[in-house]
């Protein structure tokens, strides 16, 4: 299955490993995105928050684990220029980039060659991007999993950006987590997925077991879109999609008030190896090296998750949801190549 964003992106499949912050500080970055990768799709790593040795040395696991394209995901208002400038130069060809506005680092990272990708909530913003020379637009559904740039479901949001931007290639996030899913974002004309939850359970994915076990019995009723709750550290003002858990439960019973007045406000709830004590609303997802009162910890997933039903490799992962796709596709008539 090929789409113009295979060519652009020298890949296989059109399927983007969303980035995912939560393993920075473990190899599992490098292990799972390389998985991706090597399986034909895009492999994604985030280093937005990375110390600039820790980024070279993860930019460097993941070219030794592979030699297929990967890319690295920025956030744009977290000092991204000098990132840029150690990506670049260890020589990252993709750039992703979210959480605000690409007009200075998008033209920086194309004048030095990087193909440059951004994460957008409305047809405006893919349109501003564009004329900022980004080269594919990643629409956001709100049905996303970890943090929610918009609030448009992703079934109404595809087709406005595709129409707004076109023929720059739009890749659908949000809530696609199966061959099913993908056909349908192909249908409404994106040129390919970029999936966050269904990774979530990859065998090469670190998270904590318990984060897990929720994940695979969760159905798709079972997240919450939280305005800041999970607020803090490098996050403010920013919502999240999670599980629902005894943090939001006890939150909710108290009449969900505000920041500074949420029950257990200073609570430590859990200790992790590599970063020390963990406060209750603190967003820090349970990875493998955290202790403690595990179900307190925001465990970020989109609504997809009701169809996230065992802990695969990630290449099985890449496999099954483009043959299922294309099948799908097969039935209904079409080819998938927008
Ligand atoms: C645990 C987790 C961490 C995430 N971290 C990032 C991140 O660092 N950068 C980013 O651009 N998006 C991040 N996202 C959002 C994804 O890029 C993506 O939009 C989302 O996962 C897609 O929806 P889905 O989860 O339904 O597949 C994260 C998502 C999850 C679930």
């Amino acid at each position: 299955m090929r789409t113009p964003l295979c060519d652009l992106l020298g890949i296989e499949v059109p399927i983007v490993l969303a980035p995912i912050i939560a393993p920075v500080g473990a190899p599992a970055g490098p292990l799972l995105a390389a998985a991706v990768s090597e399986a034909g799709g895009l492999g994604t790593i985030a280093l937005w928050l990375a110390e600039l040795g820790v980024l070279r040395t993860r930019v460097r696991e993941m070219k030794s684990l592979t030699t297929k394209p990967f890319a690295v995901n920025l956030r744009l208002d977290l000092d991204p220029d000098v990132r840029l400038d150690a990506c670049l130069d260890e020589g990252v060809r993709i750039i992703t980039m979210f959480w605000g506005d690409p007009s200075e680092l998008a033209p920086r990272a194309k004048a030095a060659g990087a193909v440059v990708m951004q994460t957008v909530r409305s047809a405006d913003e893919a349109r501003m991007a564009v004329d900022c020379g980004v080269d594919v637009i990643v629409a956001q559904g709100w049905e996303a999993g970890g943090h929610v740039w918009g609030t448009v479901a992703t079934m109404a949001l595809v087709p406005t950006v595709v129409d707004a931007v076109a023929p720059v290639p739009v890749v659908a996030a949000g809530g696609i987590a199966d061959g099913r899913g993908m056909a349908a974002a192909l249908a409404l004309g994106a040129a390919g997925v970029w999936i966050g939850t269904r990774f979530l359970v990859s065998a090469e994915a670190n998270f904590h077991a318990r984060y897990r076990e929720r994940l695979l019995a969760a159905s798709e009723t079972d997240t919450i879109y939280l305005e800041n709750l999970f607020d803090g550290g490098p996050w403010k003002d920013a919502p999240t999609r999670v599980l629902r858990n005894k943090t939001v439960a006890a939150w909710e019973i108290a009449g969900r008030p505000p920041v500074g007045q949420r029950p257990g406000e200073d609570a430590i709830v859990a200790v992790s190896a590599s970063r020390g004590n963990i406060e209750r609303y603190a967003p820090v997802a349970p990875v493998i090296d955290v202790e403690g009162d595990i179900d307190a910890l925001p465990m970020w997933a989109g609504q997809g998750v009701g169809l996230v039903k065992k802990i695969q490799p990630a290449a099985e992962i890449v496999r099954e949801i483009a043959a299922e796709a294309q099948s799908v596709l097969a039935r209904l008539g079409t080819t998938g190549e927008n």
